[in-house]
């Protein structure tokens, strides 16, 4: 995304022309950045050549699931509906992981069905029903035990799954039960050690003493794990937090843990692969001055962005169409929905805005539409794919029929 001639541009597409053919609110996604940003997680991992599962939660568009699968990508999915979208997608399913804290048993007995990679269990309970799903289907299950390491992820409360406060996980002592207990079962085969500690995580201190936890449960289980699931949780860069994580110390000490305990590699990337890739573009609808602020209300609210009435994210909001005037005045972006929450941005001042000028809140393609409603029953923003000069409608209706 760039500026040319005062005017903003995606790929090869004036942004200006976008809303004039499609209307707003409007998701746009990058198809290169996204791929760009691939290609740079991978190459920040070579040396350990990881299974990369993307984690559909972030984002569950069919089309950018199904670049993602081109792209040599697998999947993290936390539902029956996210699992069936990633299939349909045509990502194999030997490179899905299907995680979370409450998969029901049909869920887990779907799964199994499709024959994914594997399943990461969370709890006691969930364990002894994937080993009755098993018994069922007449087959062993792959799982992954995911720990929760209590280590703070240093970023929003909100967002932070490996403390010891979470619902995510089992603790230290309980890990090594399930071991023991099941390292023998008939039905169930410990494939690997999995963890999540958060999400936007921008130091690499979090990581390295959750990969302590794991190797204290490897050296003192003295299980042999085939795989080690990391997760996810890389952050980005929304314009106000410059440090960013360091992937060559993360790496580094991933490598060694490698080389130790001779396993394999799985992470879970969401935010870090789709979320500067996507923008959400709107209109204008009014700007109401009083005294201290001007309100500049748009045609897209929190039902289409959550993130920053859910837990105050930071979104930055750029014009069009750029122009050299200053406003020194407070201007708040808000969002025509019935809250007061319904806020994105507040700033000291603003270039000079008019009503009908299109504005783009950056860095939503994670968590931005699959968090969306119909609240205040607002019609769902559209979503449109960017190749170089080629524009695509990627709507959701065709491929999300019987899916629940
Ligand atoms: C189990 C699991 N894996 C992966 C992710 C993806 O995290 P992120 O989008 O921060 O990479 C999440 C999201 O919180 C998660 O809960």
């Amino acid at each position: 995304m760039f500026y040319r001639k005062k005017k903003l541009i995606i790929e090869k597409v004036p942004v200006h022309k976008i809303a004039r053919q499609f209307g707003t609110p409007i998701y746009c996604y990058s198809f290169n950045q996204l791929k760009r940003n691939i290609l740079n997680f991978k190459r920040n991992f070579t040396k350990i050549r990881p299974l990369i599962c993307f984690a559909v939660k972030a984002n569950n568009n069919y089309r950018i699931l199904s670049e993602i699968g081109r792209l040599g990508l697998g999947a993290d999915v936390v539902s029956r509906g996210e699992l069936i979208v990633a299939l349909k997608s045509k990502i194999h399913p030997k490179k899905i992981v299907f995680s979370g804290v409450g998969k029901t048993y049909d869920e887990i007995e779907f799964a199994a069905r499709k024959k994914i990679f594997l399943i990461n269990a969370e709890s006691q309970s969930e364990i002894e029903t994937i080993s009755k799903v098993a018994k069922k289907i007449k087959r062993s299950i792959d799982i992954g035990i995911r720990l929760n390491p209590n280590v703070d992820a240093k970023t929003i409360k909100e967002i932070t799954t490996g403390k010891y406060s979470n619902k995510f996980g089992l603790i230290e002592k309980d890990v090594f039960k399930l071991i023991k207990q099941f390292k023998n079962s008939k039905y169930l085969n410990i494939k690997c050690l999995s963890v999540h500690i958060g999400s936007q995580i921008t130091s690499h201190i979090p990581y390295i003493k959750m990969l302590r936890s794991l190797q204290k449960i490897i050296s003192k289980s003295k299980y042999r794990f085939e795989y080690v699931d990391l997760g996810g949780g890389m952050g980005i860069n929304y314009g106000k937090n410059t440090k960013l994580l360091d992937y060559k110390k993360y790496s580094k000490e991933i490598e060694k843990f490698v080389k130790k305990n001779n396993v394999k590699i799985i992470f879970e990337p969401g935010r870090s692969l789709i979320g500067n890739a996507g923008y959400l573009l709107s209109k204008i609808i009014y700007i109401k001055k009083t005294n201290k602020i001007n309100f500049i209300i748009l045609d897209t609210g929190m039902n289409d962005l959550m993130r920053p009435a859910l837990y105050k994210a930071y979104h930055n909001i750029i014009p069009v169409k750029k122009n050299s005037s200053k406003i020194s005045k407070r201007h708040e972006f808000v969002g025509p929905i019935c809250e007061s929450t319904d806020k994105f941005l507040s700033l000291k001042s603003y270039q000079k805005l008019s009503e009908g000028d299109n504005i783009v809140i950056c860095d939503v393609g994670a968590y931005g539409k699959v968090l969306s409603s119909n609240y205040n029953l607002r019609k769902n923003a559209n979503e449109i794919l960017i190749k170089s000069s080629k524009v695509f409608k990627i709507g959701r209706k065709d491929h999300l029929q019987n899916i629940f």
